[in-house]
């Protein structure tokens, strides 16, 4: 039987395992506020090459760089005002900005699928940001899970998708946020490549600008994200469901009779945390999973967006991430 992977405590002699795991090339799973994601140093080309081989990810799809500051991002991408507005508003959290790469900025050029641009963030989860510091440098991350499948929001998620193709995980329970950073495109004028926990009016309000959606051609996806299949459980799901149907898992929202509620208050925070893990404990591959509405606004668009991606018809092509 294959080992499953070390559980390290979310403390100074874990983290210094991780960095030490890091450094000699290894893969790591890391929590953030959003989800559990699959580490590799970001300089280290056989190492990057070992997280797209893990999730089976198609090499086309660029990874996210993780740094402990926005001096971290600076030292690899070109850093223009809204940038600084934005870092100073928003990170660490759940905001990934895509940036013209600097020249000279090291990192393996399979991080960015040869792009000339990079997604960069500051997560807020208190033993990554250690991490980050005691590593001394970017960490490439997708999330933690086979392409194309449900995000994982607890380390039990990432051993049960992942198990022995991930070294360790750094073991800081459940993900607070429960949905992936927003993605805003600074190439250009600032456009939305993907809805997530920050929402998108936050960013209006910062930077004082409306922020395009970029009207996403599911066929030409600029964040492969965007593709239509993506996020999916194994069963189907009927979205926008107000009534239930006899053999479905009802997933609810705000007051209604149902097996697990996405929030009973109608509280779009706490829906977005619960999502994946609702999606998880209800998906037995076989039963039709139905979902209540869930309002399209703040992280209602993030979480709508996921939905919408789950309940797409699979094709081979669009999983990627
Ligand atoms: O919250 C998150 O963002 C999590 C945690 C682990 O940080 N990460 C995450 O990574 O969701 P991933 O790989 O599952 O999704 C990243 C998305 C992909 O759709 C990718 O195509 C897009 O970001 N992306 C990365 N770099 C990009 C770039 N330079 N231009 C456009 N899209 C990019
Ligand atoms: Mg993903």
């Amino acid at each position: 039987m294959p080992q499953s992977p070390h559980r390290l405590p979310p403390d100074p002699s874990g983290i210094a395992r991780a960095a030490a795991l890091l450094r000699a090339g290894k893969l790591v799973a890391i929590p953030t506020e959003t989800v559990y994601g699959l580490a590799a140093d970001a300089r280290n080309d056989a190492a990057v090459a070992a997280i797209f081989d893990a999730k089976g990810r198609p090499s086309f799809n660029p990874l996210i760089a993780h740094v402990a500051d926005a001096a971290g991002a600076q030292a690899l991408v070109e850093w223009p005002a809204e940038a600084e507005r934005l870092a100073a508003a928003f990170w660490p959290g759940p905001l990934t900005l895509v940036l013209p790469l600097k020249p000279g900025h090291g990192l393996s050029p399979r991080v960015t699928a040869g792009l000339g641009t990079l997604g960069v963030r500051v997560p807020d989860q208190p033993a990554t940001l250690a991490l980050l510091r005691a590593f001394g440098g970017p960490l490439a991350a997708p999330s933690a899970n086979p392409s194309g499948r449900l995000s994982p929001t607890t380390p039990e998620h990432v051993i049960a998708g992942l198990g022995p193709r991930v070294s360790a995980v750094l073991d800081a329970g459940p993900c607070p946020v429960g949905v992936e950073s927003t993605i805003l495109a600074l190439v250009g004028a600032p456009h939305l490549l993907r809805p997530g926990g920050v929402p998108v009016e936050a960013l209006e309000q910062a930077l004082g600008t409306p922020v395009a959606a970029t009207g996403a051609d599911p066929a030409r996806p600029q964040a492969p994200g965007q593709l239509a299949s993506h996020y999916a459980p194994q069963a189907a799901l009927r979205l926008d469901a107000t009534d239930w149907r006899s053999g479905e898992r009802r997933l609810g929202f705000g007051p209604v009779d149902c097996d697990l509620n996405l929030s009973h208050a109608g509280d779009l925070r706490e829906a977005a945390t619960n999502l994946f893990p609702h999606l998880h404990a209800l998906d037995d591959g076989t039963h039709v999973i139905a979902v209540s509405p869930v309002p399209r606004h703040g992280l209602g668009l993030a979480i709508n967006d996921r939905l919408r991606r789950a309940a797409a018809p699979r094709g081979k092509a669009g999983r990627t991430a």
